[in-house]
């Protein structure tokens, strides 16, 4: 665990605030995280900060540990430092300050991310302090602006509406609280974006029926990433994703050597059913990326709480990722995957499918929703602060 000394903390205009965070007597003292024990509760803070919640999505602990001390394959491409604010010894705030070179190079532009960001409640000054204390962090290393709640595979946008109810796999339930702390730390929304939700009755699976069956009479053939050969399947969505998402705010070019791991393990489960890959003349041009309803298994749920039937408890499914290479565009071939996708959950007694995470701009995708029968059932915002 590292102290910031003040001399540190004042060697830079912007940090004048570093005084009053390392005062002694109950005051919130902000530090970089470095022990095990620290890092321990680092990763455990979500622990506290949802302990009331009916249902929420837990952390890997693990995997932020590793991810703080460059054990995962994304460490070569990231510049990474965990903060904390204590009061006393008790955490009660953490982010990790990210510079990704490779976002950074891919889009050209000096942007620096805070992930990560939990925090109690009524612990402004603290919260503040640290989330001051990473931007400093980011901006003494040459970034002119940072941003919370996106960063491919590493980040999710802030909820601001259904507080109280399980959000979609991956993304975050976070307390409505934290839009206080971010703002007055001087942030301000820079995207907004959108789950959706379609109800998987009898009329909408035969409509998404019709769908697939024009798409393979127009000669697009659309197969699970089983059929396709799971391994094989991963490098495809590699390839069509960094193509697909080039110009896609937010997202920066991945590898297959990165993907690999993660995806690899699920070859045994529905994720293999739900997932799917379309090809035209032996060319693929199209991937999506779905799970099963995860909530069962990885959700915390109090006993005795049974989940909306569209949030989770075994009845919602959820489509991560979409993309068709440009070139393909326009041909009903999003369409035919997802409603391929849909078709399988209901097959696998699924009765509601999320369509996850849409840039409130993003038309073409906002319509593939809207055409398989979906609506928008949360709303999220992503956070920028240029320094
Ligand atoms: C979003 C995307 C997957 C759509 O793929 P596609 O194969 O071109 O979509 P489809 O041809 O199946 O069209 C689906 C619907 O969207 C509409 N649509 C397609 N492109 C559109 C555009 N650029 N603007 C407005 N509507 C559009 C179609 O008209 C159709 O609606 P309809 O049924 O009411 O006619 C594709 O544009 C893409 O890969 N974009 C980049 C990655 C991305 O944004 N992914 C989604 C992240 S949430």
């Amino acid at each position: 665990m590292v102290l910031f000394s003040t001399g540190r903390l004042t060697g830079n205009g912007p940090m004048a605030f570093g005084r009053s965070i390392i005062t002694p007597g109950g005051e919130p003292r902000v530090e970089q995280v470095s022990s095990r024990h620290a890092l321990e509760e680092f990763a455990r803070l979500p622990y506290q900060v949802y302990a009331g919640r009916p249902a929420w999505w837990p952390p890997d602990v693990q995997n932020e540990i590793d991810f703080l001390t460059r054990r995962t394959p994304v460490a070569a491409y990231l510049d990474v430092a965990g903060f904390c604010a204590r009061r006393g010894q008790h955490m009660v705030a953490r982010v990790s300050a990210v510079i990704n070179r490779r976002y950074n190079q891919h889009w050209n532009e000096q942007l620096g991310h805070l992930i990560h960001f939990e925090a109690l409640e009524e612990e402004n000054q603290a919260t503040v302090a640290m989330l001051r204390a990473a931007m400093e962090w980011l901006r003494a290393r040459g970034m002119v602006a940072v941003r919370s709640g996106f960063a491919a595979f590493l980040d999710y946008p802030y909820g601001i509406d259904n507080y109280d109810r399980l959000p979609s796999f991956l993304l975050r339930g976070n307390p409505a609280y934290y839009h206080c702390y971010l703002k007055d730390a001087g942030f301000e929304v820079e995207k907004g974006q959108v789950d959706y939700t379609a109800a998987l009755d009898g009329e909408t699976r035969s409509r998404y029926r019709s769908i697939v069956d024009g798409a393979l009479a127009r000669g697009v053939s659309i197969k699970s990433w089983r059929e396709y050969g799971f391994l094989a399947a991963i490098d495809a969505w590699t390839e069509v994703t960094n193509a697909a998402f080039a110009r896609h705010w937010g997202w920066n070019p991945v590898t297959r050597a990165e993907v690999r791991p993660m995806l690899v393990s699920l070859g045994d489960t529905a994720v293999a059913d739900l997932s799917i890959v379309a090809e035209v003349q032996d060319e693929v041009v199209g991937a999506v990326f779905s799970v099963p309803d995860w909530s069962t298994m990885l959700a915390r749920i109090k006993r005795g709480v049974t989940l909306d039937p569209d949030r989770g408890g075994g009845t919602r499914g959820a489509l991560i990722n979409i993309g068709v290479t440009e070139s393909a565009r326009g041909r009903g071939i999003a369409l035919a995957m997802a409603a391929r996708s849909f078709l399988t959950m209901a097959q696998q007694g699924m009765r509601y499918a999320g369509y996850t995470l849409v840039l409130d701009d993003n038309w073409a995708s906002r319509r593939t929703a809207e055409s398989l029968g979906a609506r928008v059932t949360d709303n999220f915002v992503t956070y920028r602060h240029t320094f």
